[in-house]
């Protein structure tokens, strides 16, 4: 058995596409037949919709509520885009949890989580537009965090203050989280305004800043609508996209040494 990355994907500004990152992620990762596991930590349930699953009979918010060692195990739900995709999904009454609820609160998620069996190839975690405490929880339980940004005004501001917030959980509830991935999502480099600002964010960040941008198409929410994976979106788009998430994927695991292209 390898090790299970498990990534949050996160930002504190809201619609600047985690949902959609991780959704394309998932559907990659699905391509290519590996095993994945979405948590939906966003009480607006995006990630949960996009799986194509309706009325779900458990929630991330029932896992927190109860939060005992491993039970969020029994809150795994099968999704219509295949055997290997699973889901922990959410619900609009989620949004209680986004408080602090004593000491170590923002440490449910991860006890939670903790008899997950190790059988997924990735784990990725869908957080909502704030970095309080659901967000936290999701940091706390994972192995790395997938910043997303947008080339707009604030943009260096809010990947600044999202890096941040995963440093403050390396110095306090998960020291072993790997330093930020900054994503650019909707990145039109033709455009000078955009350059500029992929530009700030290179000389801000360097490195951390992935070589994988997002552009902006309309197959995302065409896909999104109807529940499907982008990689079985048959458009010249949905090709460009899910070639895009292939990279981003190939990026995120490489340091984890998983195959690199394992394909079925
Ligand atoms: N690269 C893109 N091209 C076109 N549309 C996009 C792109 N990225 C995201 N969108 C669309 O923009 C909207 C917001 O994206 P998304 O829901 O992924 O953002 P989010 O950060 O998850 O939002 P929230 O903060 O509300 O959770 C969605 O309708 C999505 O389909
Ligand atoms: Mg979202």
């Amino acid at each position: 058995m390898g090790p299970m990355p498990t990534i949050s994907v996160v930002s504190m500004k809201g619609g600047v596409g985690k949902t959609t990152v991780t959704l394309g992620i998932a559907s990659a990762a699905w391509n290519r037949g590996l095993k994945v596991l979405v948590i939906d930590l966003d009480p607006q349930a995006n990630a949960t919709m996009g799986l194509g699953v309706d009325n779900p009979p458990f929630t991330t918010n029932d896992v927190l509520a109860d939060a005992r060692p491993g039970i969020a195990v029994d809150a795994i739900l099968p999704t219509p885009w295949g055997a290997n995709v699973h889901v922990i999904a959410s619900e609009r009454s989620l949004e209680h949890r986004n408080a602090r609820e004593g000491a170590y609160s923002e440490l449910r998620m991860k006890s939670a989580l903790a008899n997950v069996p190790r059988t997924y190839d990735i784990v990725l975690i869908d957080c909502p537009p704030s970095l309080g405490e659901l967000t936290r929880n999701a940091l706390s339980a994972s192995d790395a965090a997938l910043v997303v940004t947008e080339p707009g005004y604030f943009a260096l501001h809010g990947a600044q203050q999202a890096v941040e917030a995963v440093d403050v959980i390396r110095s306090s509830t998960n020291p072993a989280i790997r330093t930020s991935t900054i994503l650019m999502n909707r990145a039109r480099t033709t455009v000078a305004e955009h350059r500029m600002r992929i530009q700030e964010l290179q000389d801000a960040f360097g490195p951390l800043v992935s070589p994988v941008m997002v552009p902006e198409r309309n197959a995302i929410p065409q896909s999104e609508g109807a529940g499907i994976p982008i990689h079985a979106w048959d458009s010249p788009a949905g090709r460009e996209l899910s070639g895009v998430f292939d990279q981003l994927l190939d990026q995120l695991l490489y340091p984890f040494g998983r195959a690199v292209r394992e394909y079925p």
